[in-house]
């Protein structure tokens, strides 16, 4: 049996001369960094659907799933949840979607995030969006959010930053290595972040 994402695909890319290639856009850059503000902008101008893998995992809790309390005790030590766990929550939203354009946020998040998802959905990214932002902003920033948030407090922070530097950078590097990552300089103000995110997105809509 298939799985969502490979009946995406299919119907994707199969046989049918009229239907879509599926198009992932990773979206990765420290916590704070502005990921989700900037995926809002990117939604409204280009037609893409953001999904992003911290509030699948949020929702997932507030469903009242069997993961739900594992997913939480991770997220209050800003741990990375089982791969397995997280991937089906994004292929699940990818088919309901509808779309065939994502922008998936907060996802590869290390080494094994990215192995298993290009294993399981046999997708590669068109490119990795990375928000380059310095570390006092982003704690500023978290500092200030007042979503509510769990890890949204100075002790879970700076986990999330030791996380990130020690598994997340590696993720960068591997697909810098493969020519795809577009840095961005994420510590300006938003709409000048959003002024260079735009002009990527310009560019690829026009290629297509
Ligand atoms: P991420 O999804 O990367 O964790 P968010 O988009 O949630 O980051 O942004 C974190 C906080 O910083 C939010 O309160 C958001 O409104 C704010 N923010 C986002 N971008 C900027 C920016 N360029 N300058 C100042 N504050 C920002
Ligand atoms: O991206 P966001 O800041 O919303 O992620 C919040 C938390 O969700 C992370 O610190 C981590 O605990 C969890 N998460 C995860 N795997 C991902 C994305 C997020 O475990 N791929
Ligand atoms: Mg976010």
């Amino acid at each position: 049996m298939g799985t969502a994402v490979d009946s995406v695909n299919k119907e994707a890319n199969g046989s049918l001369s009229d239907e879509k290639k599926v198009k992932v856009v990773f979206v990765l850059g420290g916590p704070g960094s502005g990921k989700g503000t900037q995926c809002a902008n990117i939604v409204e101008h280009f037609g893409f659907t953001h999904l992003s893998a911290g509030d699948l995992l949020r929702a997932e809790i507030k469903s009242g799933s069997e993961n739900g309390t594992m997913i939480q005790n991770m997220i209050k030590e800003g741990k990375i949840v089982p791969s397995e766990v997280t991937i089906k929550l994004l292929q699940r939203a990818m088919q309901d979607s509808g779309n065939n354009k994502f922008l998936i946020d907060g996802f590869p998040r290390n080494e094994e995030n990215r192995a298993a998802f290009e294993n399981v959905t046999k997708i590669s990214p068109e490119f990795v969006l990375f928000f380059d932002c310095p570390e006092e902003e982003m704690e500023r920033r978290l500092l200030n959010r007042n979503q509510g948030r769990e890890d949204d407090n100075i002790d879970t922070i700076r986990k999330r930053f030791k996380v990130f530097v020690e598994s997340s950078i590696p993720v960068v590097e591997y697909y810098e290595s493969k020519g795809k990552v577009k840095k961005i300089d994420a510590g300006k103000p938003r709409e000048e972040v959003f002024e260079v995110v735009k002009s990527i997105f310009s560019a690829i809509d026009k290629a297509d």
